[in-house]
């Protein structure tokens, strides 16, 4: 069931929401999404969530979209669960820290940028494939990326689509700090913990003036990117990447022009 894909707790001031889908690498399917947007939403809301924490396992943060549900429902639209989970996740004022150890690919990465305080494990792979598998950079990050790392390194990363280690992370400015493994956890909740003991009013005012110059083009870029993202899923290259992805074979691009 979705809901249990999708952990949720509440202790000390600290929501917790922790992707629980370990079989399929924490795939992030419709249902997902629209657990995480609720979770977000409501955290918005609630005196007592003062800060948010999110987390996979120590060996697995998310392999990012689910692309055998993507390829059965794809999103269409912009009130599409996904859609709402970036929007949710980009306009969430409480402070929110991600503890990303083991793998994290796609949205599983973009979704970082969308963080305040980001720790990863020594061992973190990251990927953003998106051109691999046929489609375009979504949650922002055409936008976010090159702001905080600059174009090159930006294109880098999107345009070959290859996977990174967590030092080059570090490097381009997607990460706080990498721990051994084992401490991603406790350390990720030791800072929303220490976030969640500061004066409310003033830790969400902070987050909003950080924000505040941004938030506009971030919302606006979710919207742009989304409707390029969408339209390309249905489009025979990514078809043939997704489903290759699915049959554990290599994709074959060479009749596409
Ligand atoms: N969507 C759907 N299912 C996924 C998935 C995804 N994004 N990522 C992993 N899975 C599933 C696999 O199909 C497999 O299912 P099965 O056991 O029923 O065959 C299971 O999760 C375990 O994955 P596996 O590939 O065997 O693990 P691995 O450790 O060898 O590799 C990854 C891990 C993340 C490198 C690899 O699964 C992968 O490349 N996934 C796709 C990532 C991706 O492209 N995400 C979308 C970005 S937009």
């Amino acid at each position: 069931m979705s809901e249990a894909h999708v952990v949720t707790s509440l202790h000390d001031r600290v929501l917790t929401v922790r992707f629980n889908r370990p079989d399929k690498k924490n795939a992030l399917t419709g249902a997902m999404y629209s657990a995480l947007a609720e979770a977000f939403t409501g955290a918005n809301s609630n005196p007592e969530v003062r800060s948010v924490l999110i987390l996979g396992q120590a060996d697995c943060f998310t392999a990012g979209n689910d692309l055998v549900d993507f390829l059965a429902v794809p999103p269409n639209g912009p009130d599409s669960p996904v859609v709402r989970f970036m929007r949710s996740l980009a306009n969430l004022e409480k402070p929110v820290i991600a503890g990303a150890s083991g793998i994290a690919v796609g949205v599983g990465v973009t979704l970082l940028l969308h963080c305040d305080l980001v720790y990863c494990g020594e061992q973190t792979k990251l990927n953003m494939p998106f051109a691999s598998l046929g489609i375009c950079p979504e949650f922002a990050s055409s936008y976010l990326l090159p702001r905080l790392m600059g174009h090159v390194r930006a294109a880098e990363l999107l345009l070959l689509g290859e996977g990174f280690g967590a030092a080059k992370a570090l490097e381009y400015g997607l990460v706080n700090a990498v721990l051994p493994n084992a401490e991603v956890e406790a350390t990720a909740r030791a800072k929303a913990l220490q976030v969640a003991a500061m004066p409310p009013r003033a830790s969400r005012i902070t987050k909003m003036l950080l924000k505040k110059w941004s938030l506009p083009t971030i919302n606006e870029a979710v919207d742009f990117e989304a409707g390029y993202f969408m339209a390309m899923l249905k489009d025979p290259e990514a078809r043939e990447a997704m489903t290759a992805f699915m049959q554990k074979r290599k994709p074959d691009f060479s009749s596409f022009n």
